[in-house]
């Protein structure tokens, strides 16, 4: 039964001899494990201890979640690499799994998963369990799970594979792959050095005209252009990618089917519509007309996000 998988594995090296656990990864068999550790992206799952052909990275610009941190994981089938053809579309190859795993306070939650399969992207999720022994499958329904963060308790809230697409196929649509935070403005040196490209890929710094613009449009990269990219599907809203976000939002009109307003009003945070749905629309206060940005994934308002956005706007 074990055969070239167990052969294989031997190879990338269990010390003991022991019998090495299959991992599901290296045949991506229908269905999804049960459980996490069935996988094969951990070699000791309660350790969080990956095995050596996978690879960890950061992109450079995260999306905020709460104030948790995130591992991100990489794992490509020996002997391919992601193809680099062009700026924007890198191909991954089938057999690509990629995975964030969210963790409280040194308590993993959820751990998210990207597939490349044969008949292409798919999505898993898996939530571990209270003790953080594993973590199970989960069918694709809401689960609210209370966690622990700062001295207070939280409810941090798993999507649905339905909210995946959300974000993930927005992107898709315009950039020909549902991988966000792999891209030529994320990609920092830790993929490059792991030599998980084809060839050497051309990276893009964020460049505002001054300091504070440089760092609101990164706030940017990480937590809206997922959707804001000025594509044609649903949920998919005007572009806030650095090239084009000044000028879609300085001075300009909302289109909101919810609410009217100056999106940027230089000089005044207040009266800037980009700033109220960031940072003001989230609260339990707030009466005004417009959704809180970004609409989904965030429990909790970025704390960061009103100095960003708000030194930005009073220095235009
Ligand atoms: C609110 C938008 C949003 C939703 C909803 C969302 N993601 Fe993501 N996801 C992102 C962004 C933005 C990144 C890249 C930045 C980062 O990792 O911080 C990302 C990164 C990832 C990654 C790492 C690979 C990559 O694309 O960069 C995986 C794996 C992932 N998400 C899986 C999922 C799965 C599975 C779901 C549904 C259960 C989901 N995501 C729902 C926005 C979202
Ligand atoms: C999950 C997708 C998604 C993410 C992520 C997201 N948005 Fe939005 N956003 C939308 C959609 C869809 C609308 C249109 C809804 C409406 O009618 O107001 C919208 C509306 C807006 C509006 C008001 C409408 C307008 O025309 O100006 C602003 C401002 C805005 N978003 C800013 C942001 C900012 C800033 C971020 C990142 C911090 C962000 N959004 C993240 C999907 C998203």
């Amino acid at each position: 039964m074990l055969g070239l998988v167990g052969l294989l594995l031997c190879a990338c090296g269990s010390s003991s001899g022991e019998e090495p656990a299959k991992r599901w990864l290296l045949t991506l068999d229908d269905p999804l494990p049960e459980r996490l550790s069935e996988v094969g992206l951990y070699q000791n799952v309660a350790a969080r201890a990956v095995y050596a052909d996978v690879v960890a990275y950061v992109p450079n610009h995260p999306l905020y979640s709460n104030g948790l941190d995130k591992e991100r994981h990489l794992y490509l089938p020996e002997g391919t690499a992601v193809q680099v053809d062009g700026a924007q579309a890198w191909t991954f190859p089938v057999g690509a799994v990629l995975a964030k795993t969210f963790v409280y306070e040194g308590a993993a939650v959820e751990t998210r998963l990207l597939l490349r399969t044969p008949d292409g992207w798919d999505y898993g999720l898996y939530q571990w369990l209270p003790d953080a022994s594993d973590a199970e499958v989960v069918p694709g329904n809401w689960v609210e799970v209370p966690v622990e963060l700062g001295g207070g308790e939280l409810t941090h809230t798993l999507p649905s594979r339905l909210d995946c697409r959300t974000c993930h196929e927005t992107h898709e649509a315009v950039a020909d792959s549902p991988v966000i935070g792999i891209s030529s403005l994320q990609t920092g040196a830790d993929l490059i050095d792991a030599e998980v490209f084809s060839e050497p890929p051309n990276t893009t710094a964020v460049q505002g005209r001054t300091d504070k613009e440089t760092v609101a449009l990164s706030y940017f990269v990480g937590n809206c252009i997922a959707c804001h990219n000025g594509g044609e599907s649903i949920n998919s809203a005007f572009s806030l990618y650095p090239e084009d976000a000044v000028t879609n939002t300085v001075d300009q009109p909302t289109e909101s089917e919810t609410g009217e307003g100056i999106r940027v009003v230089p000089g005044n945070p207040d009266q800037s519509v980009l700033y109220i749905t960031v940072v003001e629309a989230g609260t339990p206060g707030y009466r005004g007309p417009f959704k809180a940005m970004p609409p989904l994934g965030a429990d909790v308002i970025d704390p960061d996000a009103s100095g960003v956005l708000g030194d930005w706007i009073e220095n235009l």
